[in-house]
């Protein structure tokens, strides 16, 4: 962390232009670790620094690291077109911030999605090189059967796909329910998967990513939390 004005510590948070942080300030709005301060030059070392905004308090973080349980008929695209997009379950300051998620999950997909506005991590996460595995909990619109459970652990062709694409795991945990474990992060991927191996997806839930596990931080639909470093360590 470095040493910075109170006006672009404000700023780069995420509360908005350097011209409306500065009238905050001016108006007695924020308080630094307890106590107001008017004057926007004025200089804090940003490490543990807690301001209070409008009453609420923020600890100042230089990147963010979310984890949201992304509820269904929400988008993940940057300019969602039929749905509402996933940084609107989210305060103002992250689009501010540039939070962006980590990945997409289909807007009919419900569960465990990251979000960042630290570029390296999320270019990292994204990478295909990468081979953290990510578990879902699909529902088939035809009963499971072993031939569809070893169909795709063998791997399965997809149209636009040089080579099969495998499921490191797939276990049946219900008449219609599956629990599948994917290291590659393709467009539609388990839908597709599904579909190529005779069966259709009927509903889909992200559970986990690496060893982050999204009923292990007590979210429920439509909440996030931040990750710290104990967090992100079991994405490695
Ligand atoms: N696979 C899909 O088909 N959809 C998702 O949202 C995620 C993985």
């Amino acid at each position: 962390m470095s040493k910075l004005s109170l006006d672009r510590i404000l700023q780069s948070q995420g509360f908005g232009t350097r011209k409306y942080c500065r009238s905050l300030i001016e108006e007695g709005d924020v308080a630094v670790d307890g106590t107001v301060h008017s004057s926007y030059k004025t200089v804090f070392d940003t490490s543990n620094l807690t301001l209070t905004v409008f009453d609420e308090e923020w600890l100042v973080r230089e990147r963010v690291y979310i984890a949201l349980y992304k509820p269904a008929n929400f988008e993940c695209s940057r300019k969602p077109s039929h749905h509402p997009g996933v940084l609107t379950l989210l305060p103002e300051q992250f689009t501010w911030r540039d939070v962006q998620p980590v990945g997409r999950l289909d807007h009919d997909t419900t569960g465990l999605l990251l979000m960042s506005d630290d570029g390296p991590f999320i270019h990292a996460q994204s990478s295909p090189k990468r081979h953290v595995p990510k578990v879902y909990q699909a529902t088939t619109a035809e009963p499971v059967t072993d031939a569809l459970i070893e169909q795709l652990l063998a791997g399965v062709q997809l149209h636009d796909e040089p080579a099969p694409l495998k499921a490191i795991s797939c276990v049946q945990r219900g008449e219609y329910q599956i629990e599948i474990v994917l290291e590659q992060g393709k467009y539609h991927q388990v839908k597709r998967m599904l579909a190529a191996a005779g069966n259709h997806c009927g509903g889909l839930h992200r559970s986990a990513i690496g060893g982050v596990v999204l009923e292990s931080l007590r979210l429920s639909e439509g909440e996030w939390c931040f990750l710290g470093n104990q967090s992100l360590a079991l994405l490695a």
